[in-house]
């Protein structure tokens, strides 16, 4: 289907239909010329990840396929693109019996096992060369899709291998899967496909973002986010999460009468590269074909270093026999194919002893448990301290002082505690026992009932004092180079400092007598401090810590106002008004601006020189080619990092704004863009731009 020539026609086809024009014999025809393209423009964006239509565009042939199925009802197929549908909640998701069991792979660990398995299959088949695939081992929850007459007719999750849950509606939010393929046309009558599906690791990081802001314990890697997700009850929430799949092996089908079996049916790489071109997702790119065992080798050794490059969670590789011939001669065992076998990467995982749990005082006064273990390398680097998050974790866990726990940090991911190994235990392990006073200026905690953390409300406990200002100097905030962590402690720890506002007025003469402190660093801290006067006002607000205003949040409230102080008589209801924010974000902002020590305080900064104006508001400075231009990005961006994409349009002299409003000139949208590409649409006003057009236009 995307064969070149196809991908122009295609193409050309959309642009014609988004035109008006539409050669179409009668409705009939129309409807399948739409899907035909609406299906190429979703392969494009959620398979390729190369978009090739607008979103203008594409809502353009949606809506004209949505009109024509409404004038006729009897045309509406199930593999339509409108019949993605997320409404309605699933009560539980009914059993399924797999069509042949859902096997396991058999692991290996190093070369040795590789040269075992590749012995075995060479004692077994008596071939003189067998050809090895390899593709990566994707770290995600495995699905299994069976198609009937080219059309997708169940999707279901592996459970116990033989019965799994069926989960169709929730695979049928997951754009990147066709609704339909063309299979009968290889004589294919009926086909079961397997895959993993899969969660970005930015979109998985967002998330868990997220969740630490609200209180909540991150998950622990991507691949609990997918499995959670695809078992999630509401569809419309799966679509939002953004999962994908990733296809890699056809488990079984049927012929049609009479049909012979294609060619494509004959090796894995072909059956791979058959289901690439039919539309679906696989690991095709990223697979490789060798002739020895010591290629093989040589790749997973190579592959391994390059793991983290890749958008999803990878924790092995898997190798295939190629010859679909030879894996049914070598079978399985009741566990794992003898034909295939796993290649895992080196553990991110190690065990450790729990020695103590310290209570940490944060910036907003929760205090979370931090587990002390024997240190331990865990992917290059030594672990010592993981965080527990809240006491919930800690209970649910039912961690002890002295357990042997198992420890994991997966990619990117901060380490966790995977569990205790209670069979470990000797009897002297001691429960964890939570303070009733904080740690750091022994008023008493509070539990707010809806929240999982404890918190110390004195306001002026010196941890919190200390961490408000490392955060108000931090990268994202005011960006005061060389005044991080141990330096802000150092100093408050002197009495050099005691509040935000006397970063602004250090004793330099003082500061002198330290060792460490240089004239060349003194000058460079000096003026770090004094550059960040001229900071935007977004970073003001972001840096001044207020709970549950994140970057995008400072943004939003930023662009709404002139001058901070436009801020101090905003209630809740006016701020309930501006995008994104809710009740909660509403009253702990109303709540700041109304504390008269919060106010005392930016008047000491103003007078300080720091920054209250939203100079973007109206007096834009001028120079760069977008200059007075404003800018919204949204959804999931797969280019590059939001921050990354801001940046280039500041440089550019461009603005960024929060929300969705009439000042609004660019909105950038990413993948599962929601209300604010809804809202910019709605206005009429804001140009909508792919990342492709947006890259086109900073260029
Ligand atoms: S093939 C009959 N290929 O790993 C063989 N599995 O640890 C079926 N997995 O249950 C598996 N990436 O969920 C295969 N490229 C890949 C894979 C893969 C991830 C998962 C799959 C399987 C598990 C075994």
């Amino acid at each position: 289907m995307h064969a070149k020539n196809d991908e122009q026609r295609l193409y050309k086809k959309a642009k014609d239909l988004i035109d008006g024009k539409n050669s179409a014999a009668d409705a009939g025809e129309a409807i399948d010329a739409l899907k035909e393209v609406i299906n190429f423009a979703d392969w494009r964006y959620y398979v390729e990840s190369d978009p090739t239509f607008s979103d203008f565009e594409y809502d353009t042939l949606f809506k004209q396929l949505k009109a024509l199925e409404e004038k006729n009802p009897a045309l509406v197929t199930i593999d339509s693109p409108t019949q993605r549908v997320a409404k309605g909640i699933s009560e539980k998701f009914a059993p399924v019996s797999h069509l042949v069991p859902m096997l396991s792979l058999d692991n290996t660990y190093n070369a040795e096992d590789l040269r075992d398995w590749d012995k075995r299959c060479h004692d077994a088949l008596s071939e003189g060369t067998i050809e090895y695939c390899a593709e990566p081992k994707y770290d995600g929850a495995s699905i299994s899709l069976v198609y009937e007459n080219d059309k997708l007719v169940r999707g279901a999750t592996r459970g116990d291998g033989i019965m799994g849950e069926e989960i169709t509606i929730n695979v049928r939010q997951m754009k990147s899967i066709p609704l339909s393929a063309a299979f009968t046309k290889y004589g294919v009558a009926q086909i079961e496909i397997r895959g993993e599906s899969v969660i970005h690791k930015n979109v998985f990081e967002e998330f868990n973002k997220q969740r630490v802001a609200e209180g909540l314990a991150p998950l622990a890697n991507p691949r609990n986010a997918a499995s959670g997700t695809l078992r999630m009850l509401d569809p419309a929430e799966v679509r939002k999460r953004g999962l994908t799949a990733i296809l890699y092996n056809i488990s079984h089908y049927t012929l049609k009468d009479g049909a012979n079996m294609p060619k494509e049916l004959s090796s894995h790489f072909n059956s791979l590269q058959w289901l690439a071109q039919l539309g679906f997702p696989t690991p095709v790119k990223e697979m490789k074909v060798f002739k020895s065992i010591d290629e093989v080798i040589a790749y997973c050794h190579s592959f391994e270093a390059q793991r983290d490059n890749l958008p999803f969670e990878v924790d092995g590789l898997v190798i295939k026999v190629n010859s679909f011939e030879l894996q049914d001669k070598l079978g399985m065992t009741s566990h794992h194919p003898r034909w295939a076998v796993a290649y895992k990467f080196k553990a991110r995982q190690a065990t450790s002893k729990l020695r103590r749990v310290e209570f940490q005082v944060g910036r907003t006064g929760a205090v979370t448990p931090v587990a002390k273990i024997d240190p331990v390398p865990i992917g290059g680097v030594t672990v010592t301290s993981v965080s527990l998050f809240n006491e919930d974790v800690v209970r649910e866990k039912d961690l002890r002082i002295g357990d042997t726990v198992l420890v994991e940090r997966a990619g990117d991911v901060i380490p966790y505690i995977v569990k205790p190994l209670t069979e470990l235990r000797t009897g002297e392990e001691e429960p964890i026992k939570f303070p009733t006073h904080c740690p750091a200026c022994n008023q008493p905690l509070e539990r707010v009932p809806d929240e999982a953390a404890w918190r110390c409300i004195n306001i002026s406990c010196p941890v919190q004092v200390a961490e408000r200002m490392i955060h108000y100097a931090s990268k994202d905030a005011m960006d005061i180079r060389s005044f991080g962590d141990a330096n802000v402690r150092k100093f408050f720890d002197l009495g050099l400092l005691k509040d935000i506002p006397g970063i602004y007025h250090l004793d330099w003469d003082k500061i002198r007598t330290l060792e460490g402190f240089g004239e060349k660093s003194v000058t460079n801290l000096k003026q770090a401090i004094e550059n960040s006067k001229t900071q935007s006002l977004n970073r003001l607000i972001y840096g001044l810590g207020i709970r549950y205003v994140g970057e995008t949040t400072a943004k939003t409230l930023a662009s709404a106002v002139n001058h901070i102080s436009d801020l101090y008589e905003k209630d809740v209801e006016w701020l309930c008004t501006l995008e994104d924010v809710g009740p909660k974000v509403a009253s702990s902002v109303a709540d700041f601006f109304s504390i008269p020590e919060n106010r005392h305080m930016l008047q000491l900064l103003e007078q300080e020189g720091v920054n209250m104006h939203n100079h973007h508001h109206g007096q834009k400075e001028t120079g760069g080619e977008l200059s007075g231009k404003t800018f919204l990005f949204t959804g999931t961006l797969s280019r590059f990092k939001r921050g990354d994409a801001e940046a280039i349009a500041e440089e550019k002299g461009g603005t960024i704004l929060g929300g969705v409003s009439s000042k609004l000139n660019y909105l950038v949208v990413g993948e599962d863009a929601g209300s604010k590409l809804e809202k910019a649409k709605k206005l009429g006003t804001v140009t909508i731009l792919t990342e492709d057009e947006f890259l086109e236009l900073v260029k």
